[in-house]
Protein backbone atom coordinates (compact mmCIF):
# COMPACT_ATOMS: atom_id res chain seq x y z
CA UNK A 1 0.00 0.00 0.00
CA UNK A 2 1.33 3.09 -0.65
CA UNK A 3 -0.18 5.49 1.38
CA UNK A 4 0.37 3.03 4.58
CA UNK A 5 -0.02 5.16 7.60
CA UNK A 6 -0.36 8.44 6.22
CA UNK A 7 -3.02 11.11 7.45
CA UNK A 8 -4.94 12.76 4.25
CA UNK A 9 -6.91 16.06 4.50
CA UNK A 10 -8.95 16.49 1.11
CA UNK A 11 -11.14 19.45 0.96
CA UNK A 12 -14.42 19.20 -1.07
CA UNK A 13 -13.98 15.36 -1.18
CA UNK A 14 -18.16 15.02 -0.38
CA UNK A 15 -18.50 15.10 -4.03
CA UNK A 16 -16.55 14.23 -7.37
CA UNK A 17 -12.93 14.76 -8.05
CA UNK A 18 -12.63 14.55 -4.36
CA UNK A 19 -13.96 11.86 -3.38
CA UNK A 20 -12.85 9.42 -5.54
CA UNK A 21 -9.14 10.39 -4.75
CA UNK A 22 -10.57 10.10 -1.10
CA UNK A 23 -11.44 6.33 -1.79
CA UNK A 24 -8.28 6.15 -4.09
CA UNK A 25 -6.31 7.02 -0.71
CA UNK A 26 -8.01 4.89 1.63
CA UNK A 27 -7.67 2.04 -0.62
CA UNK A 28 -3.51 2.66 -0.43
CA UNK A 29 -3.95 2.86 3.42
CA UNK A 30 -4.45 6.20 3.98
CA UNK A 31 -6.50 7.81 6.85
CA UNK A 32 -8.83 10.61 5.41
CA UNK A 33 -10.41 13.57 7.37
CA UNK A 34 -12.97 14.94 4.40
CA UNK A 35 -13.70 18.67 5.00
CA UNK A 36 -16.40 20.04 2.80
CA UNK A 37 -19.40 22.78 3.11
CA UNK A 38 -21.68 19.95 2.50
CA UNK A 39 -21.84 18.01 6.20
CA UNK A 40 -24.08 15.39 5.46
CA UNK A 41 -22.20 14.47 2.26
CA UNK A 42 -18.90 14.34 3.98
CA UNK A 43 -20.06 11.87 6.44
CA UNK A 44 -22.04 10.03 3.83
CA UNK A 45 -18.38 10.11 1.57
CA UNK A 46 -16.72 9.03 4.65
CA UNK A 47 -18.76 5.45 4.99
CA UNK A 48 -17.35 5.08 1.22
CA UNK A 49 -14.30 4.47 2.35
CA UNK A 50 -12.77 1.21 2.67
CA UNK A 51 -10.57 0.85 6.41
CA UNK A 52 -10.91 2.77 9.73
CA UNK A 53 -10.37 5.81 11.09
CA UNK A 54 -11.84 8.19 8.53
CA UNK A 55 -13.41 11.24 9.70
CA UNK A 56 -16.29 13.88 8.13
CA UNK A 57 -16.22 17.53 9.10
CA UNK A 58 -18.18 20.62 7.99
CA UNK A 59 -15.58 23.16 6.90
CA UNK A 60 -16.31 25.95 4.95
CA UNK A 61 -12.75 26.93 3.66
CA UNK A 62 -12.99 30.61 3.41
CA UNK A 63 -13.63 30.69 7.59
CA UNK A 64 -9.58 30.35 8.72
CA UNK A 65 -10.98 29.72 12.29
CA UNK A 66 -12.81 26.66 10.77
CA UNK A 67 -9.86 25.65 8.79
CA UNK A 68 -7.70 25.94 12.10
CA UNK A 69 -10.13 23.57 14.02
CA UNK A 70 -10.65 21.03 11.73
CA UNK A 71 -6.57 21.07 11.27
CA UNK A 72 -6.25 20.92 15.09
CA UNK A 73 -9.22 18.32 15.21
CA UNK A 74 -7.17 16.36 12.42
CA UNK A 75 -4.09 16.38 14.57
CA UNK A 76 -5.31 15.86 17.98
CA UNK A 77 -7.92 11.79 16.72
CA UNK A 78 -5.31 11.38 13.98
CA UNK A 79 -2.03 12.47 15.67
CA UNK A 80 -0.57 14.65 11.97
CA UNK A 81 -1.16 15.72 8.54
CA UNK A 82 1.24 14.10 5.75
CA UNK A 83 -0.51 15.22 2.56
CA UNK A 84 -3.42 18.14 2.51
CA UNK A 85 -4.99 18.17 -1.10
CA UNK A 86 -6.70 21.78 -1.58
CA UNK A 87 -9.90 20.11 -3.77
CA UNK A 88 -12.56 22.49 -2.91
CA UNK A 89 -14.50 24.85 -5.15
CA UNK A 90 -16.96 25.94 -7.55
CA UNK A 91 -17.09 26.65 -11.35
CA UNK A 92 -19.83 29.45 -10.87
CA UNK A 93 -21.38 32.15 -8.27
CA UNK A 94 -24.39 34.04 -8.30
CA UNK A 95 -23.57 37.54 -9.59
CA UNK A 96 -21.01 36.57 -11.76
CA UNK A 97 -22.76 37.48 -14.54
CA UNK A 98 -21.97 34.66 -17.12
CA UNK A 99 -25.62 34.01 -18.54
CA UNK A 100 -26.24 38.01 -18.42
CA UNK A 101 -23.07 38.23 -20.54
CA UNK A 102 -24.14 35.49 -23.14
CA UNK A 103 -27.51 36.44 -23.40
CA UNK A 104 -26.34 40.05 -24.12
CA UNK A 105 -23.57 38.65 -26.73
CA UNK A 106 -20.93 41.06 -24.36
CA UNK A 107 -17.78 40.33 -22.40
CA UNK A 108 -18.67 38.92 -18.98
CA UNK A 109 -16.08 41.24 -17.60
CA UNK A 110 -18.96 43.39 -17.87
CA UNK A 111 -21.39 41.29 -15.94
CA UNK A 112 -19.14 40.13 -13.30
CA UNK A 113 -19.95 41.40 -9.93
CA UNK A 114 -17.55 42.21 -6.99
CA UNK A 115 -18.70 40.04 -4.86
CA UNK A 116 -18.60 36.81 -7.15
CA UNK A 117 -15.23 37.75 -8.41
CA UNK A 118 -14.18 37.90 -4.59
CA UNK A 119 -15.70 34.91 -3.31
CA UNK A 120 -14.26 33.02 -6.30
CA UNK A 121 -10.65 33.88 -5.26
CA UNK A 122 -11.59 33.47 -1.26
CA UNK A 123 -12.87 29.96 -1.42
CA UNK A 124 -9.71 28.78 -4.05
CA UNK A 125 -7.01 30.80 -3.67
CA UNK A 126 -7.35 32.01 0.41
CA UNK A 127 -8.91 28.87 1.34
CA UNK A 128 -6.02 26.84 0.03
CA UNK A 129 -3.67 29.02 1.84
CA UNK A 130 -5.53 28.76 5.35
CA UNK A 131 -5.41 25.36 5.07
CA UNK A 132 -1.40 24.70 4.16
CA UNK A 133 -0.62 27.36 6.42
CA UNK A 134 -2.56 25.57 9.37
CA UNK A 135 -0.84 22.53 7.99
CA UNK A 136 2.55 23.08 8.03
CA UNK A 137 4.30 23.14 11.77
CA UNK A 138 2.56 19.31 11.84
CA UNK A 139 4.08 18.41 9.02
CA UNK A 140 7.48 20.10 9.32
CA UNK A 141 7.11 17.52 12.70
CA UNK A 142 6.68 15.12 10.72
CA UNK A 143 9.81 15.63 8.67
CA UNK A 144 7.85 16.20 5.21
CA UNK A 145 4.46 16.43 3.77
CA UNK A 146 2.91 16.65 0.42
CA UNK A 147 0.38 19.27 -0.45
CA UNK A 148 -1.56 18.86 -3.80
CA UNK A 149 -3.80 21.94 -5.04
CA UNK A 150 -6.16 21.71 -7.29
CA UNK A 151 -5.74 23.92 -10.15
CA UNK A 152 -7.10 23.94 -13.71
CA UNK A 153 -6.42 24.29 -17.57
CA UNK A 154 -8.44 27.68 -16.47
CA UNK A 155 -5.41 28.26 -14.31
CA UNK A 156 -2.30 26.79 -17.17
CA UNK A 157 -4.54 28.59 -20.25
CA UNK A 158 -7.43 30.62 -19.57
CA UNK A 159 -9.63 28.36 -20.34
CA UNK A 160 -12.92 29.78 -18.48
CA UNK A 161 -14.09 32.78 -16.76
CA UNK A 162 -12.40 35.62 -15.31
CA UNK A 163 -12.88 34.64 -11.99
CA UNK A 164 -12.26 30.97 -11.95
CA UNK A 165 -8.78 31.21 -14.56
CA UNK A 166 -7.67 34.42 -12.05
CA UNK A 167 -8.58 32.19 -8.92
CA UNK A 168 -6.83 28.71 -10.69
CA UNK A 169 -4.09 30.62 -12.00
CA UNK A 170 -3.22 32.20 -8.21
CA UNK A 171 -3.39 28.82 -7.08
CA UNK A 172 -0.12 27.88 -9.34
CA UNK A 173 2.01 30.92 -8.18
CA UNK A 174 0.87 29.71 -4.79
CA UNK A 175 2.25 26.51 -5.45
CA UNK A 176 5.72 27.76 -6.85
CA UNK A 177 6.34 30.12 -4.11
CA UNK A 178 5.85 27.52 -1.54
CA UNK A 179 7.67 24.69 -3.06
CA UNK A 180 10.69 27.20 -2.99
CA UNK A 181 9.80 28.03 0.32
CA UNK A 182 8.91 24.93 2.27
CA UNK A 183 10.82 22.60 0.13
CA UNK A 184 13.70 22.68 3.18
CA UNK A 185 11.74 21.11 5.47
CA UNK A 186 10.03 17.98 3.18
CA UNK A 187 7.01 19.72 2.60
CA UNK A 188 6.12 19.16 -1.43
CA UNK A 189 3.68 21.74 -3.03
CA UNK A 190 1.97 20.70 -6.36
CA UNK A 191 -0.81 20.87 -8.35
CA UNK A 192 -2.48 19.47 -10.51
CA UNK A 193 -4.52 20.99 -14.00
CA UNK A 194 -7.23 19.22 -14.75
CA UNK A 195 -8.83 19.24 -18.28
CA UNK A 196 -12.79 18.46 -18.39
CA UNK A 197 -13.56 16.01 -16.18
CA UNK A 198 -16.92 14.38 -15.97
CA UNK A 199 -18.35 15.14 -12.13
CA UNK A 200 -21.30 17.26 -10.59
CA UNK A 201 -19.22 20.17 -11.41
CA UNK A 202 -19.45 19.85 -14.99
CA UNK A 203 -22.75 17.81 -15.13
CA UNK A 204 -24.56 21.08 -13.85
CA UNK A 205 -23.10 22.94 -17.56
CA UNK A 206 -25.04 22.83 -20.51
CA UNK A 207 -23.86 20.00 -23.31
CA UNK A 208 -23.18 22.93 -25.75
CA UNK A 209 -20.40 24.58 -23.51
CA UNK A 210 -18.72 21.06 -22.62
CA UNK A 211 -19.18 19.42 -26.01
CA UNK A 212 -17.08 22.07 -27.63
CA UNK A 213 -14.25 21.20 -25.20
CA UNK A 214 -14.70 17.63 -25.68
CA UNK A 215 -14.46 17.91 -29.75
CA UNK A 216 -11.21 19.77 -29.41
CA UNK A 217 -9.85 16.99 -26.84
CA UNK A 218 -7.49 15.21 -28.47
CA UNK A 219 -8.38 12.00 -26.64
CA UNK A 220 -11.89 13.06 -27.53
CA UNK A 221 -13.69 11.98 -24.25
CA UNK A 222 -14.43 13.84 -20.81
CA UNK A 223 -11.79 12.50 -18.13
CA UNK A 224 -13.00 10.29 -15.25
CA UNK A 225 -12.82 11.64 -11.31
CA UNK A 226 -9.95 8.55 -11.21
CA UNK A 227 -7.42 10.27 -13.59
CA UNK A 228 -7.54 12.98 -11.48
CA UNK A 229 -7.17 10.89 -8.11
CA UNK A 230 -4.42 7.87 -9.79
CA UNK A 231 -2.70 11.61 -10.67
CA UNK A 232 -2.56 12.88 -6.98
CA UNK A 233 -1.91 9.68 -5.64
CA UNK A 234 1.29 9.86 -7.74
CA UNK A 235 1.78 13.01 -6.44
CA UNK A 236 1.25 12.51 -2.64
CA UNK A 237 3.16 8.92 -2.74
CA UNK A 238 6.83 8.30 -2.74
CA UNK A 239 6.85 8.18 -6.28
CA UNK A 240 6.34 11.55 -6.79
CA UNK A 241 8.72 12.12 -4.25
CA UNK A 242 11.19 14.70 -6.58
CA UNK A 243 8.24 16.62 -7.72
CA UNK A 244 7.72 19.65 -6.05
CA UNK A 245 6.57 23.33 -7.86
CA UNK A 246 4.93 21.44 -10.86
CA UNK A 247 1.85 21.64 -12.40
CA UNK A 248 0.32 18.51 -13.92
CA UNK A 249 -2.30 18.21 -16.59
CA UNK A 250 -4.44 15.64 -16.92
CA UNK A 251 -6.48 17.21 -19.74
CA UNK A 252 -6.39 14.62 -22.61
CA UNK A 253 -4.42 16.90 -24.29
CA UNK A 254 -6.71 20.16 -24.74
CA UNK A 255 -3.72 22.14 -23.53
CA UNK A 256 -0.54 21.64 -24.45
CA UNK A 257 2.42 23.55 -23.04
P1 LIG B 1 -17.80 19.02 -7.31
O1 LIG B 1 -18.80 20.13 -7.47
O2 LIG B 1 -18.22 17.64 -7.65
O3 LIG B 1 -17.19 19.01 -5.83
C1 LIG B 1 -16.78 20.20 -5.20
C2 LIG B 1 -16.89 20.03 -3.69
O4 LIG B 1 -16.38 21.22 -3.08
C3 LIG B 1 -18.34 19.85 -3.19
O5 LIG B 1 -18.42 18.73 -2.32
C4 LIG B 1 -18.63 21.16 -2.47
O6 LIG B 1 -19.53 21.01 -1.37
C5 LIG B 1 -17.24 21.55 -2.00
N1 LIG B 1 -17.14 23.00 -1.71
C6 LIG B 1 -17.52 24.04 -2.50
N2 LIG B 1 -17.29 25.19 -1.87
C7 LIG B 1 -16.73 24.90 -0.66
C8 LIG B 1 -16.26 25.66 0.43
N3 LIG B 1 -16.35 27.02 0.44
N4 LIG B 1 -15.73 25.02 1.50
C9 LIG B 1 -15.67 23.65 1.53
N5 LIG B 1 -16.11 22.88 0.52
C10 LIG B 1 -16.64 23.49 -0.56
O7 LIG B 1 -16.57 19.49 -8.22
P2 LIG B 1 -15.31 18.68 -8.83
O8 LIG B 1 -15.51 18.65 -10.31
O9 LIG B 1 -15.06 17.45 -8.10
O10 LIG B 1 -14.15 19.75 -8.57
C11 LIG B 1 -13.13 19.58 -7.60
C12 LIG B 1 -12.02 20.57 -7.87
O11 LIG B 1 -11.46 20.33 -9.16
C13 LIG B 1 -12.49 22.04 -7.88
O12 LIG B 1 -11.52 22.86 -7.27
C14 LIG B 1 -12.59 22.36 -9.35
O13 LIG B 1 -12.47 23.74 -9.61
C15 LIG B 1 -11.43 21.53 -9.90
N6 LIG B 1 -11.54 21.25 -11.32
C16 LIG B 1 -12.60 20.52 -11.82
C17 LIG B 1 -12.68 20.26 -13.17
C18 LIG B 1 -13.82 19.49 -13.77
O14 LIG B 1 -13.91 19.43 -15.03
N7 LIG B 1 -14.69 18.85 -13.00
C19 LIG B 1 -11.66 20.76 -14.12
C20 LIG B 1 -10.59 21.48 -13.48
C21 LIG B 1 -10.54 21.71 -12.13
Amino acid sequence: MRLANKVAIITGAASGIGLETAQIFAREGARIVIADLNEAGANAAVQTLEGDGHLGMACDVTDSARVNEVVAATIESLGKVDILMNNAGVASLPGDGFAEAVAAGEFGILHMSDDAFDKMMAIHVSGAMYFIRACVRSMQAAGGGAIINLSSIAGLAGVGPVHYASAKAALLGMTKSLARDLGPAGIRVNAICPGVIDTPMTQAVPDKYIEPQVKATPLRRKGVAADIGNTALFLASEEGSFLSGQALSPNGGLVIT
